[in-house]
């Protein structure tokens, strides 16, 4: 019990930004209670919580599936490059910068569903400008859409140069994220909200990226994809 508790702690601080939406839908049950040993199920600050190979759940009864602000689901890391994180050129590796966009995704696309989220795929990375030993790096991550059981996390990175203190966007990203229950299934995401107006151009845009991506998994045919053709002004 001592162990749990302590497990409870350290995993509390991530955890808290779940409890934020504590808005209850009892539609959204969609895990049936009888699959939670009933000796894994705590209450903590008035929530359930479920545990399951030492990973917190929250039950279904406090999640939402209603709309998710876009900017409800802004989430930032900053870093600073050392040595390790750089090529010969002494500039911040390429997989570097990968790894820490699919961690602030992970924590934006969870901070949405409240839910395990795993990266799908990769739409579109692109490396503008090199990133110096040194520099400070600052990642700011929102959901640009949701779909069915997967939504889309646009990432966007800055270098600040701590000698000048001059910050400029240097790269950007899309990845895609799929929700799973503890069972490890793909589960329903919640509906976006896009308020502004690069929200709403970033999710109008993101079926398109949506479809491409399907397509070059083979799991959708490039006839299907009419917003993607569109752009093309492919007639068919
Ligand atoms: C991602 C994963 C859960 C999808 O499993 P699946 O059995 O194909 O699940 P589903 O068919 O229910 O699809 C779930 C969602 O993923 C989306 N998806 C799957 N592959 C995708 C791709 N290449 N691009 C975009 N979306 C994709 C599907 O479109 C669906 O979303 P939607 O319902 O909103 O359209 C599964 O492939 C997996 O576990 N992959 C490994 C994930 C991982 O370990 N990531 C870390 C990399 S090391």
């Amino acid at each position: 019990m001592h162990d749990f508790v302590l497990r409870l702690q350290n995993g509390f601080c991530g955890f808290g930004l779940v409890l934020g939406f504590g808005v209850v839908n009892e539609e959204a049950n969609d895990v049936e209670e009888s699959s939670k040993p009933s000796d894994n199920k705590y209450n903590m600050q008035g929530f359930e919580v479920l545990v399951f190979h030492k990973t917190l759940f929250l039950s279904n009864k406090y999640r939402t599936m209603t709309g998710i602000k876009a900017k409800d689901t802004l989430a930032i890391a900053t870093y600073i490059v050392l040595p390790n994180d750089t090529n010969t050129l002494t500039n911040l590796m390429g997989g570097q910068l990968l790894n820490w966009m699919d961690i602030i995704g992970a924590v934006c696309a969870g901070r949405f569903c409240k839910r395990v989220v795993v990266t799908a795929s990769v739409s579109n990375v692109s490396f503008q400008q090199p990133i110096q030993l040194g520099n400070v790096v600052t990642l700011e991550a929102k959901v640009s859409r949701s779909f069915t059981k997967s939504c889309e996390v646009f990432i966007e990175v800055y270098k600040e140069s701590q000698l000048t203190g001059i910050k400029i966007k240097c790269n950007e990203a899309m990845y895609t994220f799929v929700a799973l229950n503890e069972k490890g299934e793909t589960v329903a995401m919640p509906e976006l909200i896009p308020e502004s107006e690069l929200e709403q151009a970033r999710f109008d845009a993101a079926l398109r990226r949506k479809q491409l991506s399907l397509i070059l998994a083979g799991r959708m045919q490039p006839d299907e994809a009419k917003e993607l053709k569109a752009l093309f002004d492919i007639k068919k």
